[in-house]
């Protein structure tokens, strides 16, 4: 017999006890029995070769050896998978007693701060909070608001048109229509919201902003009820008393309109630097709700009246958080938002 068996089976037993990795194995693997050149393979190929009274014992030889190698490495396999799971649980394991990582909590935008603040004072009396859609045919963003076709309000509103009778709407006075036509009186509802018009943005302009709308209907409504909620109003949102002053106006909506301001509560009137000099801050636009507007929404006028007004919300919280550029609400810089 000339192939030392014991050789080759110290050899391996070397090589084997050298390997560190699953890639080393595999190679080991072909190197010893892999199908066309492997060492083990190799030693079946000459059993043919063998004189017939030898083959026993060389068959016997050649098993031993095959069965050395075929064990040695399933060994190594194992002690190699083993090793590698210990490996993962040692690195997944979790420290509990390691300081946490701080979440960064995010928070209101200034307009959402003062939306909330807003709502909160007229639910607290006896408002409702009511939504209305940003895009809105021309009838509930003009016609349905005694604007008609050809009315220099249509054009004053830069509007944006997404066909055409289909508008991004210009005001929140749309939400008056929908809630007459909703909830029948008495009704008292705001309406908070976005409003867009083709504005060239600048520090006092965006094309798109936000708004809030009011409306009161009833029976027995007047003017004097405006004037108290506006008031109010004011008085709840700067925690001040700070009178309120209103100033013939024309909103094609109500009759008699008006714009309203409230005294500067900085220099109670004086002038100052907070309200340019006059004393007094504009608000928005109000007014009693049009006897056509009543109408065209269901509502008899004969039976009823109510109030509206409207303000932007955008305007307020420039004011209210001492800001010189409205844009800087929409410019989603960090920086500027975090000071809230
Ligand atoms: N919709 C008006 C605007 O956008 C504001 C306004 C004025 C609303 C008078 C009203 C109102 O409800 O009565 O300029």
């Amino acid at each position: 017999m000339s192939t030392n068996f014991d050789g080759l089976q110290a050899q391996f037993e070397n090589e084997v006890a050298s390997v560190a990795d699953a890639e080393s194995l595999r190679a080991l693997r072909d190197r010893w029995l892999g199908r066309k050149a492997g060492l083990v393979t190799d030693v079946r190929k000459q059993m043919g070769s063998i004189p017939a009274g030898d083959r026993a014992a060389f068959g016997k030889a050649f098993n031993a050896l095959q069965q050395v190698v075929e064990t040695g490495l399933e060994r190594v396999g194992q002690e190699l998978s083993q090793r590698e799971n210990s490996a993962l649980i040692e690195r997944e394991t979790l420290d509990v007693t390691l300081p946490g990582r701080d979440v960064t909590m995010g928070h209101e935008h200034p307009v959402t701060i003062l939306r909330r603040k807003i709502e909160d004072i007229f639910v607290r009396m006896g408002y409702s909070v009511e939504d209305g859609p940003e895009i809105e045919t021309t009838f509930f963003n003009f016609d349905a608001l005694n604007i008609p076709e050809g009315h220099p309000a249509r054009e004053s509103q830069d509007t944006m048109y997404v066909s055409e009778d289909l508008a991004l709407r210009s005001q929140t006075s749309t939400v008056q229509i929908h809630a007459m036509q909703r909830r029948t009186p008495p009704l008292r509802v705001i309406a908070p919201g976005r409003v867009f018009r083709r504005d060239t943005p600048d520090a006092t302009h965006n094309p798109m902003f936000f708004q809030v709308e009011g409306l009161n209907v009833g029976e027995g409504i007047t003017l004097a009820d405006l004037r108290g909620t506006c008031e109010e109003f004011v008085r709840q949102l700067f925690g001040a008393e700070a009178p309120v002053r209103f100033r013939a106006s024309y909103f094609p909506f109500v009759e008699p309109g008006c714009e309203f301001d409230y005294q500067c509560f900085v220099c109670k009137g004086d002038g100052c630097r907070v309200c340019k000099g006059s004393g007094w801050i504009e608000m928005g636009g109000a007014g009693m709700v049009h006897p056509q507007v009543l109408r065209t929404a269901g509502i008899d006028p004969e039976l009823f009246s109510g109030f509206a007004f409207g303000f932007g919300i955008d305007r307020l919280a420039a004011r209210q958080f001492d800001l010189d550029d409205i844009r800087l609400l929409y410019s989603n810089d960090l920086r500027f938002l975090e000071q809230f």
